[in-house]
């Protein structure tokens, strides 16, 4: 009678984990002007990002699992975080893993598959696209995206990099619109899409 007792538990434990399981969520993260460009004419961002994007930023870096990116934007502003990080490079073959300082870096080329079986093996749940637009641009295309977040500082830039770098996109996803937040005084707005 115990043994089916404990039996029964297991099951009911079991089931309430499969049903309960955290859901994947990908999350591009990214800070844009008014006419949608992600750098100005010398590469960066930096003098128009407010301090509220920037804690932003933090706060969901800090929330991730693992972050996400093309190697330029490793190269220039995250090779420091202290989370596991997915670097895009089509200098690689395969996969390939670096242990540097104990951060885990894996350096990936350009296979959907294979992206979705690194996140599954290591259970990541909460990843976090950071960019910059050739990445931005591939996840959109592959359709793998359950989150935007976009933080529009008010600007206008004249030249620079749009928010997605790529061949034509022949799809048309729809993404509703989940909050709408003015984060300062000066009218940078933070916007949140799901799809
Ligand atoms: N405003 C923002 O929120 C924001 C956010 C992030 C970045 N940025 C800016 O964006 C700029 C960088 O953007 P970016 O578009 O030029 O570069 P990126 O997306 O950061 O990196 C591009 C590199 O990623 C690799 N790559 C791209 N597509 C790939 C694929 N399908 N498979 C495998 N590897 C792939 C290639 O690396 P290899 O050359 O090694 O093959 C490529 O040169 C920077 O100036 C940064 O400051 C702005």
């Amino acid at each position: 009678m115990k043994q089916i007792k404990i039996i029964l538990i297991t099951n009911i434990i079991a089931k309430f984990l499969t049903v309960y399981k955290p859901m994947l969520r990908i999350e591009l993260i990214a800070a844009i002007s008014i006419n949608g460009k992600i750098t100005d004419k010398t590469g960066s961002f930096s003098k128009y990002s407010s301090k509220e994007d920037q804690e932003f930023l933090h706060k969901k870096i800090k929330a991730s699992d693992v972050l996400v990116m093309g190697r330029k934007t490793f190269e220039k502003h995250v090779e420091k975080a202290k989370k596991p990080m997915i670097v895009f490079s089509r200098q690689v073959r395969h996969l390939e893993t670096d242990k540097k300082d104990g951060q885990q870096i894996t350096w990936f080329n350009d296979s959907r598959q294979e992206f979705l079986n690194i996140i599954d093996l290591l259970q990541y749940k909460k990843v976090t696209i950071l960019g910059g637009a050739e990445i931005y641009h591939w996840f959109i295309k592959q359709n793998l995206l359950t989150d935007i977040f976009l933080t529009v500082e008010p600007y206008i830039i004249d030249s620079g990099k749009n928010l997605l770098e790529g061949t034509l996109l022949e799809m048309n996803s729809k993404w509703k619109l989940k909050s709408a937040k003015k984060i300062n005084k000066k009218g940078t707005l933070l916007l949140h899409y799901q799809s």
